[in-house]
């Protein structure tokens, strides 16, 4: 629970590039069709251009046409050549019919499929000739021929040569407007997805950035999209807080409700064994006793460490004082070491060391330490505490010339309900030192428990300035 490594969400890929992704296929879809109506649109303009071309010079050949006594004649006009040679080079073909046989012209180019009016509308058709394809225009005429009204049609058919170059050309340029507007809409589509992500974004952050105690609800003004997310936090915010207090409560509430008990169990235990001379009875009270002494003790320090681990998450950082910190427990743990004839001295140093910590975290790190000293100290022993500077950090030293540690290492002893090997006849639960690593974690500092030279214990508690 204490100091656990920030979990990495799972993630199941990115929004923003799922949006790009989405518009830049948009995109590229719209850019396609640009490119296929512009070239549609290009395609039947040049298609009407020619048409009107070619409808024009049929026209204007037909116009030359002269009936009289002695047949048709015509004088084919230069201008509709002209007209036709504007569009580009290309080879014209034409037929003139009277009466239905052919006159002048290519008589194996084809007719329309149906006969135009009469009236000089072109019909137009598309046709193939001399192995090209070509356009075609036929009008229909009636002139007088030997006092006759005789119908004469005139094809003209033109190949398609310059058409479809221009419409390549076109082609060409649309398939250049498609790419330029697909390039802009994918830069715009990377900046829409940001815009849309930033109020996401700025809501991460403002959660990310909160102290590891704020758990007020979170109220920003968010996008209607957010809310029922914001929602569920703050619902669950709320019932974490809650949670917490209940555990605060708990806490509390064990530790009166089993160590009082405890302790009558206790008194009344030693009243019974003053009572009797029964050695038996006087044996099973006394292990009654030892037992009181273990359950209350492992209580304690059950109720201590889980306070610790809660406070750890909850800490309220202020300046502390660190040599009146340790003058104050070393007097209170005055009459314990009087009881044992241990001579407890404090050595600070002159200007005052402060630290910004949490109060309650550092006193039960410094009290296990001192509990342990003076537990395994000889009677008549001598306990010393030391609060000094070293390197940027305030360490605070309990040494101790007791029983020391029979070889055991720090890691060894700190884990939670580890003992050492030379310590079985005295009452603990081995969740001492388990309290003070977690302190000095919570508080970025560092422990460590060594021997010392001469015998005894120095236990080491660095803590950051
Ligand atoms: N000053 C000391 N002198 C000798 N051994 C020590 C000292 N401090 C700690 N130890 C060793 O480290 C072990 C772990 O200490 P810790 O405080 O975690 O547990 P405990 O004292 O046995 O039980 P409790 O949880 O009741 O304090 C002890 O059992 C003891 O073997
Ligand atoms: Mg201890």
């Amino acid at each position: 629970m204490v100091n656990r490594p920030h979990l990495r969400p799972a993630t199941g890929g990115s929004i923003r590039r799922q949006l790009v992704v989405q518009l830049l296929i948009v995109a590229a879809v719209l850019s396609g069709l640009l490119y296929l109506s512009v070239r549609g649109v290009a395609d039947t303009a040049v298609e009407t251009t020619q048409d009107s071309i070619l409808g024009a010079a049929t026209i204007a050949i037909a116009e030359e046409l002269r009936g009289g006594e002695d047949g048709v004649s015509i004088d084919i006009p230069y201008t509709a050549f002209s007209m036709l040679g504007s569009i580009g080079e290309d080879r014209v073909f034409y037929r003139i019919l009277v009466g239905g046989e052919t006159v002048t012209g290519y008589p194996d180019l084809a007719l329309p499929e149906s006969p135009p009016g009469s009236g000089l509308d072109p019909r137009f058709f598309t046709t193939s000739y001399d192995g090209s394809e070509v356009r075609a225009a036929a009008v229909v005429r009636s002139v007088l021929v030997e006092g006759r009204n005789t119908e004469v049609m005139v094809i003209v058919a033109q190949t398609r040569g310059a058409k479809d170059a221009i419409v390549a050309q076109m082609a060409n340029r649309a398939a250049l407007l498609g790419l330029g507007f697909f390039a802009l809409a994918a830069v715009l589509s990377v900046i829409t997805a940001r815009s849309v992500l930033n109020p996401v974004q700025r809501l991460a952050e403002a959660v990310g950035r909160r102290g590891p105690d704020d758990l007020r609800p979170v109220e920003r003004p968010v996008p209607s999209e957010l809310a029922p997310l914001v929602r569920a936090l703050n619902g669950f915010i709320a019932r974490l807080s809650g949670a917490l207090s209940r555990t605060e409560t708990f806490i509390a509430e064990a530790a009166h409700h089993i160590r009082t008990p405890l302790a009558t169990l206790r008194t009344q235990a030693e009243i019974a064994l003053r009572k009797t001379d029964d050695e038996a009875t006087r044996d099973s009270l006394r292990a009654m006793i030892r037992a009181a002494d273990d359950s209350a003790r492992s209580a304690g320090q059950l109720l201590d460490h889980a306070a610790v681990v809660y406070r750890t998450d909850q800490r309220t950082e202020e300046r502390i004082d660190l040599c009146q910190l340790a003058r104050d427990m070393s007097d209170s743990f005055g009459p314990t070491a009087d009881i044992r004839d241990i001579d407890l001295t404090t050595d600070l140093c002159a200007p005052p060391v402060e630290i910004t910590a949490d109060r309650l975290l550092v006193e039960s790190a410094l009290r296990n330490l001192l509990d342990n000293a003076i537990k395994y100290s000889l009677p008549d022993g001598s306990v010393a505490v030391t609060v000094g500077t070293d390197g940027g950090r305030a360490v605070i030293r309990v040494l101790d010339r007791g029983r020391g540690l029979s070889g055991a290492r720090t890691t060894q002893l700190t884990g939670r309900f580890r003992r050492g090997t030379n310590v079985a006849d005295v009452v603990g639960s081995g969740l001492g030192l388990t309290i003070v690593r977690e302190v000095a974690r919570a508080q970025g500092g560092e422990f460590r428990i060594t021997e010392r030279e001469g015998g005894g214990t120095c236990a080491e508690l660095s803590l950051p300035l």
